[in-house]
């Protein structure tokens, strides 16, 4: 189960992301937004990210216009490592060695074939763990 949010900036590529997941066989949780009615994202960014938090889902999608403003948000919350990926390399990357478990776009930023393929390189990849593990551990002990 993947979770995913977005706010005004974005939630037409959401729903291009969710029909995609959706055509992969994926059950998805879409928080909103629906339309193109102003809202905070550090809003949608809390309500994502508790749900990642709850372990009841595999990784969480947040959009925003750039996608800065909502990973921001994001990763000032415990637990979450969310990564900002603006093309195909960095979500491999991320997935393989920060093990990001939300992952973030920006809807006035990328295309939404693009998109997709960012999503599919994300998912696509494996955690190396290892050494990465201790890093992360790193990054974890800040929140302290
Ligand atoms: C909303 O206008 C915009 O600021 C937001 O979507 C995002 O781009 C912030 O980083």
């Amino acid at each position: 189960m993947i979770v995913i949010g977005s706010d005004h900036g974005a939630f037409e590529l959401k729903s291009v992301l969710v029909e995609h997941l959706k055509a992969k066989g994926k059950e998805v949780t879409d928080c909103g937004v629906f339309d193109a009615t102003s809202v905070d994202y550090p809003d949608i960014a809390k309500e994502v990210c508790e749900k990642v938090k709850s372990g009841d889902y595999e990784f969480g999608i947040l959009l925003c216009g750039t996608g800065i403003g909502i990973s921001i948000a994001a990763n000032k919350i415990d637990g979450i490592r969310c990564a900002l990926v603006c093309n195909e390399y960095m979500a491999e990357k991320t997935k393989q060695h920060n093990n990001a478990n939300v992952i973030a776009m920006g809807g006035r930023v990328i295309g939404p074939d693009l998109a997709k393929n960012i999503l599919d390189a994300y998912m696509n990849a494996e955690f190396e763990g290892g050494r990465h593990q201790n890093r992360i551990d790193k990054i974890h002990a800040l929140e302290k």
